[in-house]
């Protein structure tokens, strides 16, 4: 490693963790899950957030915007939403006598996509499309997201009524999913003091901007990866594959996210080349929500995030 190179990773790792530090003021969540949502856009991925309602979901997602100085929009899903109120829409203009395109909320940065679930299947498609294009096509004319780009779709773990589950089909399409969970006791109610005095996010400063986080994403794509660490994440998938506890295991798609957000967190740690450490350390939040168990499985009261342990535990891991 040059020294230039050097610098420029140690520096990608500070800032990495001063975004994670800067989370931690206004959410109260384990560091390791806000250093996972960080480490998510670092590697371009979207991700899925499911939990129950007020554990600071949108906190998170605010948070997020504000310290990365990135631009921010909601969208509550809802059965009526239709898929041109996420992509936006071409208006005609009196005046001019033409149509223009109206952009929708999918122009941001960071796009808040509440209750997923909830939203009839074609307008999940449409949101599901502009993640995997990065553009829009409208009445045939393209146009490009900004970068980064970043989904938070949260999901109620609890209500599925009148919902519409996303298909595993669509869920490999994000990258990671993570629960916040409720926060340890001291902290639940050193949050309600500061909720009702002087809340933290209000005066949340920036601590990067958006084109540290393209730069990031880019130092991320550079990271060294040995030959037998492609061949490990490989053996991961295959181990899902053949797993008779599991009705459908990991997609190429999967190792492709799996070794994408494995490089951020190397990245993050201030090194230049992959250890499979940092494939062990995400595999879970990469790859669970992607595998569908066995229902025989299921009744047993065994989890997807339980299988990926076990695939993990019973892979070699190359020295
Ligand atoms: N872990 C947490 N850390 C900090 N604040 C929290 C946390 N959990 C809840 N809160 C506070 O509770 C309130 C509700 O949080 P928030 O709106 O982010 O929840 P949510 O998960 O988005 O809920 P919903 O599912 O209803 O959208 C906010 O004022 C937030 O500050
Ligand atoms: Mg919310």
């Amino acid at each position: 490693m040059s020294e230039p190179d050097a610098l420029r990773t140690a520096e990608a790792g500070r800032t990495i963790e001063a975004v994670v530090a800067n989370l931690a003021r206004v959410v109260h969540a384990p560091d390791e899950t806000l250093r996972l949502c960080v480490l998510c856009l670092v590697a371009e991925g979207h991700l899925i957030l499911e939990d129950f309602p007020g554990v600071g979901k949108t906190m998170l997602a605010k948070a997020l915007a504000r310290s990365l100085d990135v631009s921010f929009s909601r969208i509550q899903f809802t059965p009526d939403l239709l898929p041109s109120d996420v992509t936006g829409v071409n208006v005609f203009n009196q005046r001019t006598n033409e149509f223009e395109f109206r952009p929708g909320p999918v122009f941001a940065n960071l796009l808040l996509a509440d209750e997923i679930n909830r939203a009839s299947p074609k307008t999940q498609a449409a949101l599901l499309e502009c993640m995997q294009e990065q553009q829009v096509t409208v009445d045939g004319e393209s146009y490009e997201l900004a970068r980064p780009f970043v989904v938070l779709a949260t999901q109620n773990p609890i209500e599925y009524e009148g919902t519409y589950p996303l298909p595993e089909a669509q869920l490999d399409r994000f990258t990671m999913r993570l629960q916040i969970g409720y926060p340890p006791l001291p902290e639940e109610a050193r949050m309600l003091t500061e909720q009702t005095a002087d809340p933290p996010l209000d005066s949340l400063q920036p601590v990067a901007d958006a084109r540290d986080a393209v730069a990031l994403a880019e130092e991320a794509r550079a990271i060294y990866v040995e030959e037998s660490l492609n061949r490990y994440i490989v053996a991961l998938l295959r181990a899902t594959r053949a797993d008779t506890r599991l009705y459908l295991g990991a997609s190429p798609r999967a190792g492709i996210a799996l070794l994408r957000v494995a490089k951020a967190r190397a990245l993050a740690d201030g090194r230049d080349y992959l250890s499979p450490d940092d494939v062990r350390a995400v595999a879970v939040p990469v790859l669970a929500h992607r595998l569908i168990v066995a229902p025989e499985a299921r009744s047993t009261g065994l989890t997807d995030a339980a299988i990926v342990q076990d695939v993990l535990a019973k892979t070699p891991v190359p020295v």
